[in-house]
């Protein structure tokens, strides 16, 4: 099947029209768009919050906490500037990414597999055996944790890609682990000194520190008809946060106030989306974002997301400091492995799931 080649092979081998494979219905087409138009001409004038993470650790702290508790509960998203990866660590990630998918087909396809419990995947669109219409996007996933298990499963080519991911997971757990600390703080569970409260936090930021992590390198290829199709469908990241690094090549929206929105790249930031374990935990007052992503005619888009949680033995639950009397616990236990069942097979799947854990 030559979908099942992916939409690199697509754009590179046909085809001045979009197969039929990958039309959307109407009402999902990228709105704001006409026949023959680059979608992402839409602009709005959403300000996304942007949090600058070095005045976290000055005395302006309290301030940036009340931005971003603002921030994860109105928007599920914010930009965060001045988070302290070093540039290099960023961009050679962004490059690997991208030199990975330039290798020869025959070597991308050795981890394509459907086993979603594969510690390394390379596929197309959402879910590739499941999916009724395709998304035009290929992708390479891959486990984090424990590195050193995870570590001999991952590509061995191109030859330095090893080396320059485990910097960058490494730099990202750090990244995650901090803004959680700030977000768990945010929510008003105390925090003295760095030390944690045990009671107060449920323990959260040490079960996040022996966490899931999963990382996955998009990548969007430029497409013939970009108003028919998506590159990725609407949903929400399973995890607490997702740290989501992307080029300058507009592509990733939010829905804001039931308006699909584009997140300008602001190159070497990330965008920070909440995600459904972070709403559940803080019950439901921080919102996991709905997003999307859209693709274009002319330039091909890389972004790489890292997706951070709990340990996948971990029961996810309302955090019992934030459900009150007059503020009850509005969502059920449920384990993450029976969440991820959800979370890979489909988002409206997912959505029904969540809603029945209310
Ligand atoms: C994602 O939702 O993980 C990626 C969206 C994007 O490519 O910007
Ligand atoms: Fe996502």
């Amino acid at each position: 099947q030559l979908y099942q080649k992916g939409v690199k092979h697509l754009s590179e081998n046909v085809v001045a029209k979009l197969p039929k494979k990958y039309i959307w219905p109407v009402s999902e087409r990228p709105n704001n768009a006409t026949k023959g138009e680059v979608p992402y001409t839409f602009k709005s004038n959403l300000n996304l919050p942007i949090i600058d993470f070095a005045e976290l650790e000055g005395s302006n702290r309290s301030q940036i906490l009340k931005a971003l508790a603002n921030a994860c509960e109105h928007y599920g998203c914010f930009q965060v500037v001045n988070h302290g990866i070093p540039c290099d660590v960023t961009s050679s990630m962004m490059d690997v990414g991208k030199r990975f998918f330039e290798l020869p087909f025959e070597e991308r396809e050795k981890y394509m597999t459907s086993n979603m419990h594969s510690p390394v995947r390379y596929g197309t669109s959402f879910n590739q055996s499941k999916d009724r219409v395709f998304s035009w996007r290929d992708f390479l996933k891959f486990m984090c944790h424990p590195l050193s298990d995870m570590l001999p499963h991952w590509p061995s080519s191109p030859m330095d890609f090893r080396k320059l991911a485990v910097a960058y997971v490494n730099e990202t757990k750090h990244l995650f682990l901090m803004l959680m600390e700030a977000i768990v703080e945010s929510l008003g569970l105390a925090i003295t000194n760095n030390n944690i409260t045990r009671q107060d936090n449920d323990n959260i930021l040490e079960e996040l520190k022996d966490g899931s992590q999963l990382m996955v390198v998009n990548f969007y290829p430029p497409c013939p008809e970009p108003h028919l199709t998506l590159g990725m469908p609407p949903h929400s990241d399973y995890g607490f946060l997702t740290l989501l690094l992307q080029d300058e090549v507009e592509g990733l929206q939010i829905q804001f106030q039931e308006k699909w929105v584009t997140v300008q790249p602001i190159p070497g930031s990330f965008v920070i989306n909440v995600g459904d374990h972070l709403e559940i935990f803080s019950n439901g007052r921080y919102k996991s974002v709905l997003h999307r992503a859209i693709v274009n005619s002319t330039r091909p888009r890389i972004s790489v997301a890292s997706l951070h949680s709990v340990p996948v033995t971990t029961t996810i639950r309302p955090c019992p400091k934030l459900t009150t009397e007059t503020n009850p616990r509005r969502y059920m236990d449920t384990d993450f492995a029976t969440f991820l069942e959800y979370a890979s097979s489909s988002e409206p799947k997912k959505k029904n799931f969540l809603e029945s854990r209310k």
